[in-house]
């Protein structure tokens, strides 16, 4: 059941050669898929041969396989973990029937409509990112951008073997639509707005695969809660690959403050002029990056009160963070949560029903999960005998959605004034400036072993592999 089959077109583990309606659907949407990934996929990358690794079964030890593949020739698939003997609907006012293995009616068009919008962040990621290549800071570093690259086309397949095994036509439309989509496109552009940003150079890359990849993670972890067997199936697979994306965002911000600490104990100051003369990125912008990267993605949870989180919750759709490992009764009527309002120029504090507050539980759990990576590059500025440190911003900071939509604060979680905002915010949110001078360092490194000057080199290689190896071959 584990093991992957390689020799049908579409690599799978799920038997689809049993299904012939369903793979006829899925070998007729595999072509477009392809001349998406033609048009919209890594730019001029196409014929480069990257190490990757590919998936061979979904068991929790050895599921990669790595070596070097053309990119449009990575083997693209439908990888479920496997299920769970009897599997019982563990919240909501299912609790305790046996999970779905199809979609309930009642229950169809809120399914299809989560599914689409999580389906929807894989392409639109893929798109954000796909100039980056031109400018990578290293050959280690290119290699991770493709192996991101390639994994959320996949988790785009994942989320459309769903619609086509289990919502018909509508389904197979759904599917057509997420290839036609683009992000940032006026006209048809992807559905959730830090979709729609630029991902114009690598500090935001990094920051992007450190905090929007990880609201991946958490949406993704909701989802593996379903009573709809198949999505938990789906998504439990698709955070195995998540897990390197973190990663990937985690140490290049690390690295980004490493080289940056560095310079600032060789000229002795912390002056950003001058250490930006050296060609790294000073703290404060570092600093304001992580403010973008943090408010935008934190709306990605949706509005502080929401009737639809209820209904997705109470009907057994979307679980919480961990739902199997919490202690209460899993069914939260009558229950109250905490969230923030602006009230005469204060942030007030005010107790909704719990199971309409669901999204900030959800935002709560991943702003908890997110400090974590902060701190640790805390302590590499600690290391480098350097006072200063980076912080998340107040989660009431520059938002746009739910109560706090538009209610300017400051990152410390004032409400001020249109005034002060406008005067402050160039210090709390990368300005053209910023954006101007990190695009400006961006320039190709691509020998073996060789790095940008604004970023250090990793501790280690990809798969034990030397730092200085080839990891992509250019053609
Ligand atoms: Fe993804
Ligand atoms: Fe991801």
């Amino acid at each position: 059941m584990s093991t992957i089959s390689y020799s049908d077109k579409i690599p799978n583990n799920v038997n689809l050669s049993e299904d012939r309606t369903l793979q006829r659907a899925l070998e007729q949407w595999q072509p477009n898929y392809l001349s998406w990934w033609a048009d919209m996929g890594p730019d001029g990358s196409q014929d480069f041969d990257v190490y990757l690794r590919t998936a061979v079964s979904v068991d929790p030890q050895g599921w990669a396989q790595f070596g070097h593949v053309k990119m449009p020739d990575y083997r693209w698939g439908i990888f479920l973990n496997p299920a769970e003997k009897d599997r019982k609907i563990h919240f909501g006012d299912h609790l305790g029937q046996a999970a779905w293995q199809d979609v309930p009616g009642e229950h169809r068009a809120n399914l299809r409509r989560i599914i689409v919008t999580q389906g929807d962040t894989e392409p639109a990621s893929v798109e954000q990112q796909r100039h980056l290549g031109l400018t990578a800071p290293s050959q280690y570093d290119l290699r991770n951008l493709f192996q991101v690259n390639v994994e959320e086309g996949r988790h785009l397949w994942a989320m459309v073997y769903l619609l086509h095994k289990y919502f018909g036509r509508d389904g197979r439309e759904e599917g057509e639509a997420l290839l036609e989509r683009r992000s940032g496109e006026q006209d048809n552009p992807r559905i959730l707005q830090a979709f729609n940003e630029k991902t114009p150079d690598w500090l935001s890359f990094f920051m992007f695969t450190y905090f929007t990849d990880r609201d991946g993670k958490f949406q993704l972890c909701a989802l593996a809660e379903s009573s709809f067997d198949p999505l938990a199936r789906t998504t439990r697979f698709m955070l195995t690959e998540e897990a390197h994306h973190m990663f990937v965002g985690e140490s290049g911000v690390s690295r980004v403050v490493q080289r940056t600490c560095a310079a600032m104990n060789e000229l002795k100051t912390d002056d950003p002029a001058k250490l930006r003369a050296a060609g790294v990125i000073d703290l404060p912008t570092i600093q304001r990056y992580l403010n973008f990267h943090f408010s935008v993605t934190i709306d990605l949870f949706g509005a502080d009160e929401s009737s639809n989180a209820a209904t997705f919750y109470s009907s057994g759709l979307k679980g919480r963070f961990e739902e199997g490992k919490r202690t209460d009764d899993h069914q939260l009527k009558g229950r109250t949560y905490r969230i923030i309002n602006a009230v005469n120029g204060q942030l007030v504090e005010r107790e909704v029903p719990m199971l309409n507050a669901l999204n900030e539980v959800l935002r709560d759990d991943y702003i908890q999960d997110s400090i974590g990576g902060v701190e640790r590059w805390n302590k590499v500025i600690e290391k480098s005998g350097i006072p200063v440190r980076l912080k998340t911003p107040h989660k009431a900071f520059h938002r746009n959605i739910g109560a706090l939509k538009g209610v300017k604060v400051s990152p410390d979680g004032r409400v001020i004034s249109e005034g002060e905002w406008a005067a402050q915010v160039d210090q709390w949110l990368p300005s053209a400036s910023d954006r101007a001078f990190v695009r400006g360092l961006m320039g190709r490194v691509v020998e073996p072993g060789k790095f940008a000057n604004w970023i250090a080199p990793p501790v280690m290689g990809i798969n034990r592999q030397p730092v200085d190896f080839e990891y992509v071959r250019f053609a």
